[in-house]
């Protein structure tokens, strides 16, 4: 086992690593005295660490995974194998370990293999006798703190997005209250296949979490989406996971956030609109992630074709004004954090000899010349935050193709807003990407953080957002 210090040299040295966290130069050389790293400071260590990727397998403190309990499940694709190699992992750590393999699984690796490498049964059968007596299907169900299955086939995807419980993987699922990740790997275009992209949209909107499959070639000679990702980095990604959830449920109970997302549209007439190439993906990141931590989310989107997170509370809107009113009227909140990319302007219609066409029936072409006149829609943000209802924390989103730090500066002071996340858009930069560069600027600093994906921006902001938010308003922190 490698020590704290050889890690914090690895994530750029004390210094570094104490500018990054915001703490004392001498907090973190006391760490490398000690070889510990406090509990409240784990998951800030873990973000650094997979934003520099650099792998933790070998740094983990032990003694934070005692206590855990995983479920791994195997299913029967042509990545089966890969799998006896997170059971390998997990045998390292203090995590108790049980795993189940369904009988297509057991057509690739057999239930004798695992059981050598788990040093314990390895569960195959709804219906086993001895298995009901002694650790039954719903205690399988139940001991778990995450359920991982890896690989996660087309057919269980399909099987637990429409509730069919016809073996012990499939109903050890649908009896669970545990967090669920899945890590799917098949051929490309299995996993292409509207019905695979329509379970993992539902399963998305529930809950479930999911290690997204690589891109390459796969075994099938076939290449595209659908490879089983590396091993230790699924472990990784589960470990992380583990962590970060044991830290921060909790964090933000009782506290209530409006986020916005997505575009709006303004339509033109009943045919044409005007919109913007926002995706919603980092608003329902954030949405998704606050309420993991125990906020009780409001999450107020535009038109968008992505998967809801789970979250408290879900109001669709098309247009600015409609987001403006939803927005008002879920205040007071305790946090607005105000992410859509909304339509600065409606367009109304006109030519020289008519001030404003009928944008009720679609417009005819005609030999004038069509004109639009903008009419300025109302400004969310600047009105939450100069009103009486104005939030407690109250954060921006900026989206500019230059100036970016200058134009996002400007904003928040002119919307008195507490924190603005800018990023710069330019053509195939962020709109509808799944990774971010942000700078996080408030009065007095500017933070610039490296491009990561749009769920690693939403954790780190998390974090910010706790350590303002609940510093400001004396809440206790994670315990
Ligand atoms: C050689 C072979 C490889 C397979 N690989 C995969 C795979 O990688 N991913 C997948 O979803 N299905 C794969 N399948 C199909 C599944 O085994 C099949 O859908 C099975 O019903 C899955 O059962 P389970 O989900 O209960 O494990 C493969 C089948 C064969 C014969």
């Amino acid at each position: 086992m490698n020590n704290i210090s050889e890690l914090i040299s690895l994530l750029g040295g004390t210094g570094f690593v104490a500018e990054k966290l915001e703490i004392k130069s001498s907090a973190v050389s006391n760490w490398r005295k000690l070889n510990k790293i406090p509990k409240n400071k784990l998951n800030a260590i873990l973000s650094l660490s997979s934003q520099l990727n650099i792998n933790t397998e070998d740094f983990f403190p032990n003694k934070y995974l005692d206590n855990f309990n995983i479920l791994l499940i195997i299913c029967g694709g042509i990545a089966s194998y890969k799998s006896l190699e997170i059971i390998r992992l997990i045998k390292k750590t203090n995590i108790n370990l049980d795993v189940v393999i369904t009988k297509s699984a057991q057509k690739f690796i057999t239930p004798l293999l695992v059981t050598s490498l788990n040093e314990k049964k390895c569960y195959t059968d709804l219906f086993s006798v001895e298995d009901e007596t002694k650790m039954n299907h719903i205690m399988l169900a139940r001991k778990p703190d995450f359920i991982l299955v890896a690989p996660a086939t087309a057919n269980i995807m399909a099987k637990l997005a429409n509730g069919i419980a016809d073996d012990l993987a499939s109903t050890i699922l649908l009896a669970s209250f545990s967090q669920i990740i899945l890590a799917p790997s098949m051929n490309p275009i299995m996993w292409s296949n509207l019905a695979t992209q329509e379970n993992y949209k539902k399963l998305i909107e529930r809950g479930v979490e999911f290690i997204e499959p690589d891109v390459g070639d796969m075994a099938c000679g076939e290449s595209g989406t659908g490879r089983f990702p590396d091993p230790k980095i699924i472990f990784n990604q589960v470990i992380s996971n583990m962590i970060k959830r044991k830290t921060t449920t909790n964090q933000f109970k009782d506290v209530s956030i409006i986020i916005t997302a997505g575009p709006t549209i303004e339509d033109i007439d009943p045919v044409r609109f005007i919109s913007n190439r926002s995706s919603g993906k980092q608003g329902f990141a954030i949405a998704s992630e606050l309420s993991k931590r125990g906020a009780k989310v409001t999450l107020i989107t535009g038109p968008v074709n992505i998967p809801f997170p789970k979250c408290a509370n879900i109001i669709r809107v098309k247009t600015a004004q409609e987001m403006f009113e939803k927005t008002i009227s879920q205040l007071p909140a305790d946090i607005l954090i105000c992410s859509a990319a909304i339509a600065d302007w409606k367009l109304i219609p006109e030519t020289f000899t008519q001030n404003k066409l009928d944008q009720k029936n679609k417009i005819k072409k005609t030999d004038q010349e069509l004109y639009f006149k903008t009419v300025k829609n109302p400004d969310i943000l600047a009105t939450v935050a100069k009103s009486n209802l104005r939030p407690n924390m109250v954060i921006g989103f900026s989206a500019e193709t230059n100036n970016v730090i200058k134009n996002a500066k400007i904003k928040l002071v002119s919307k008195k807003i507490d924190l603005i996340v800018a990023n710069e858009v330019g053509e195939n930069k962020v709109f509808g990407k799944d990774f971010n560069k942000v700078f996080l600027i408030d009065k007095h600093n500017c933070e610039e953080w490296c491009q990561q994906s749009k769920k690693s921006v939403a954790s780190n902001l998390a974090d910010k957002i706790n350590k303002i938010f609940n510093t400001t308003n004396n809440r206790d922190t994670y315990a």
